[in-house]
């Protein structure tokens, strides 16, 4: 349990740019600029958004500031990391060819999470198996709460 309420902060900031997906604001535009790379692919694409990416940092910060051993600082840091390799998932879909919004399983899941664990190192004093034991239980969470989402209509597919 301890090892899931230290990582908490990445979770909601991964799950923040579903909730913010309907704030017209000027920030609700694509990270890449629409710019496409040279294999002739967007970089990113129109599911990343500068909005997105705030919506993490401080939704990573609230819960942080929530959470008892955590704060604002390390809760966004956090929140950060998750929506960094979030993004770094979208790049590799791209790369390999897979239009925004397509399904790629594993990819989809891991990502924030990975990269999330590996800033948190230094601030926590993780055990093997608690690592392990994050790793392997999200596949199904980040399963559960898309589906909520699809349910609920923040989102527009259940994956
Ligand atoms: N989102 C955003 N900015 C981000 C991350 C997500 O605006 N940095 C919003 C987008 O509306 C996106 C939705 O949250 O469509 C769901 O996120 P995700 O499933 O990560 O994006 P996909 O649309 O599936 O795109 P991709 O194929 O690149 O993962
Ligand atoms: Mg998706």
């Amino acid at each position: 349990m301890q090892a899931f309420v230290w990582i908490l902060p990445a979770y909601v900031a991964n799950m923040a740019p579903v909730f913010a997906r309907g704030i017209k604001s000027p920030l609700a535009v694509p990270v890449d600029g629409g710019a496409v790379a040279p294999d002739g692919k967007r970089w990113l694409g129109n599911g990343k958004t500068w909005q997105g990416l705030i919506a993490a940092v401080i939704a990573g910060a609230l819960t942080g500031y929530a959470l008892p051993g955590c704060s604002a600082s390390l809760g966004a840091f956090l929140g950060f990391w998750a929506i960094m390799g979030d993004m770094a998932g979208s790049f590799a879909k791209r790369r390999l060819g897979m239009p925004r919004g397509s399904k790629a399983g594993l990819l989809d899941s891991m990502d924030f999470i990975t990269f999330a664990l590996v800033a948190s190192v230094p601030f926590y004093p993780w055990e093997l198996k608690q690592l392990l034991l994050v790793l392997l239980a999200t596949p199904a969470l980040h399963r559960g709460a898309n589906i909520l989402g699809y349910i609920l209509k923040l989102k527009d597919v259940p994956w």
